[in-house]
């Protein structure tokens, strides 16, 4: 972070609000003092995720993370710290200068702004070409035949790539940008020879955005038969497959406002939806849903529905990832067209209303789609049939985590395949233990307390002692007038922040936790900072005081006791007689220190 003072940096953090900063992210609702909301990190039934407007601190109850603004940034964007610093402070309108140190990142950032560029020109570029050329208005006739409107193929961008292999090439090239740049970021192709080639050719062209709207990609629909019907844009630095939705920057205020999202496989299907007033629908893009493009929709939605071809299978990744969204108090379900249509064919001819009485009306829940996909495979009047179902089922209802949701679905398949239901819900059980035998839970706790019990002694009073600093900064100037400086912290991670904390204060700088974790890149320490500065104890808590009072009493007992080991060890190499003396007179003194600051009172009580 050479290069980003850290004065910017604390300009960046204290111009956002970071109440208002997450609520962009998931909806906060306002819960005594704090705003409380779904973690976007792990998966949880009841909000945990706790953001502090006073402290501009966030932190979940639930997984245990934490941090300010930008460890927030960080972990939503998936970024490093110096790009959540850079998108902020581009968010805020402030210039960070001067650009970045190394010459290789320089470079990497200038070709990552110049890759920008050419896709957004390379847009227009093939925008301009369905509207203006004259393949560009056959294509617009297939558009409309489709049942696009205008509004829409203006809207999405849409464009037409001519069969041209130096189109785009040359207008890169006239205008001076460097072609290997758009060579390694998919919109050239490089020959043999060494020449470049546009790498989309008489294709319609839908632009692919990244979650800002900006356009990150191309798909490129071939205009008749062949192969492959997508030619999609290789990952670049701008795009990134599995963490990108068709249509998410469209569809995002109304998912925020509606509190649900469809699901549909095609960038037609998107579209089509879009103009049919279903704005709230995004695709995935040619893959099977993952767990990134699904972390966008987290924390937002009260339902999420899956519109399917009517030959899908039942048991697919992307269903299972949904069990997820089920657990977090979200519905899911599943919708199916009629065979040999997809959403784009069946709006187009029935329009917005009948698709959504219809196909979203008669939605299943994503567990009886799951059952009813896997009982299609197997025939219930034989025996071997129905055992097989059964196998197959008992995954699905395992991963069901409401128990009386549970036992709905075991009553319904025990009459399906007529097996008592006691001998059903046995099997289950069986099942349950053998694959979370409740030894190798217990044996998990063990360690993990383990774990916790070598932290030392003086880890444990340093972590209290800035953890005061942190709830008051008043107790830094207790420190310095006790003579404990940076110096008497020497347990790693406390000693950095110590050390931290202490600069600070001689510039004069503010000491809060949001402030102090600008200071380190590492997130783990945002979450260290963080956690330390919980809980939301009343800054005059006379706990805090007394904690105080002891640990500060303790690291100066601990630092004694370390130097008079020191010193006792050092006895044997000493040959001067003075310094010997002096060494031994030192111990002496140590000791009686030592002493007398446990006689004084309090010293001993900090238990461990
Ligand atoms: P579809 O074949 O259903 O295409 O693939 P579509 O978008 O509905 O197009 P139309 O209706 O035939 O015009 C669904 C999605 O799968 C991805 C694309 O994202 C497409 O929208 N896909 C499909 C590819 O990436 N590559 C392919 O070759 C085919
Ligand atoms: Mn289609």
């Amino acid at each position: 972070m050479a290069y980003i003072s850290d004065e910017v940096i604390e300009e960046i953090r204290r111009h956002f609000d970071l109440v208002e900063v997450v609520s962009f992210y998931i909806d906060l609702k306002k819960v005594g003092k704090n705003f409380v909301g779904f973690c976007p990190f792990h998966s949880e039934k009841t909000p945990s995720f706790t953001v502090s407007p006073e402290k501009q601190i966030f932190h979940c109850f639930g997984c245990q993370t934490g941090g300010n603004l930008f460890s927030f940034i960080m972990q939503m964007e998936d970024c490093s710290f110096p790009d959540a610093v850079r998108l902020l402070a581009q968010r805020a309108g402030i210039t960070v200068e001067p650009p970045p140190s190394t010459p290789a990142e320089k470079l990497k950032v200038q070709a990552r702004e110049s890759l920008q560029e050419m896709y957004s020109l390379a847009q227009k570029y093939y925008q301009a070409l369905l509207w203006r050329s004259p393949q560009g208005k056959e294509v617009l006739t297939y558009l409309q035949r489709r049942g696009l409107n205008k509004q829409s193929i203006l809207e999405f961008q849409l464009g037409y790539a001519g069969n041209n292999w130096q189109g785009l090439t040359g207008e890169l090239r006239k205008r001076g940008y460097d072609l290997q740049i758009a060579l390694t970021g998919g919109l050239l192709g490089k020959s043999s020879t060494g020449r470049y080639y546009d790498y989309f050719r008489e294709r319609l062209i839908f632009p692919i955005w990244d979650s800002r709207g900006r356009v990150v990609a191309f798909g490129g629909r071939i205009l008749g038969p062949g192969e492959p019907k997508y030619l999609n844009s290789p990952e670049s630095p701008l795009f990134n497959k599995s963490r990108t939705l068709y249509g998410f920057h469209l569809a995002l205020p109304h998912i925020r406002r509606e509190k649900k999202a469809l699901l549909v496989e095609g960038y037609m299907d998107v579209i089509l939806l879009h103009q049919h007033g279903i704005r709230e629908a995004v695709a995935p893009l040619g893959t099977a849903l993952t767990e990134k493009q699904l972390s966008l929709l987290r924390g937002r939605l009260d339902k999420i529905l899956l519109v399917f071809d009517a030959d899908e299978g039942g048991e697919t990744a992307v269903l299972r990832g949904l069990e997820l969204f089920k657990n977090e108090g979200c519905r899911v379900e599943v919708a199916q067209l009629p065979p040999g249509l997809d959403p784009a064919d069946y709006i187009k001819e029935r329009g917005g209303e009948v698709f959504r009485s219809e196909i979203m009306g008669s939605a299943r829940s994503l567990t009886d789609y799951r059952l009813h996909a896997i009982k299609k495979g197997f025939d219930l009047a034989g025996e071997e049939g129905r055992i097989g179902y059964w196998k197959e089922a008992r995954r699905v209802l395992l991963e069901i985590q409401e128990a009386l949701e549970r036992e709905e679905y075991l009553k319904k398949i025990a009459g399906e395949i007529d097996v008592a239901l006691e001998v059903l819900r046995g099997d289950l059980e069986n099942i349950k233990k053998g694959s979370f035998p409740e030894e190798r839970a217990k044996g998990k706790k063990v360690q993990a307390q383990e774990e916790r019990k070598k932290f030392s002694l003086k880890e444990l009073v340093e972590r209290e002692l800035l953890s005061c600093v942190l709830h008051n900064p008043r107790y830094l100037d207790q420190l310095k007038k006790l003579e404990i400086n940076a110096e008497k912290f020497t347990e790693e991670p406390y000693r950095e922040i110590a050390a931290t904390v202490f600069q600070l204060e001689q510039q004069g700088k503010e000491i809060s936790a949001a402030a102090l974790a600008s200071y380190f890149s590492d997130p783990e320490m945002h979450k260290l900072i963080v956690s330390m500065a919980l809980p939301d104890n009343d800054k005059e808590d006379p706990r805090v005081e007394k904690i105080f009072r002891d640990c500060s009493k303790k690291i100066r007992a601990l630092c004694w006791a370390e130097e008079r080991k020191r010193l006792i060890k050092s006895l044997q190499n000493t040959v001067s007689r003075e310094e010997l003396s002096a060494k031994l007179q030192r111990i002496r003194d140590l000791k009686k220190w030592e002493e007398e600051l446990y006689r004084s009172g309090e010293g001993e009580d900090f238990d461990v």
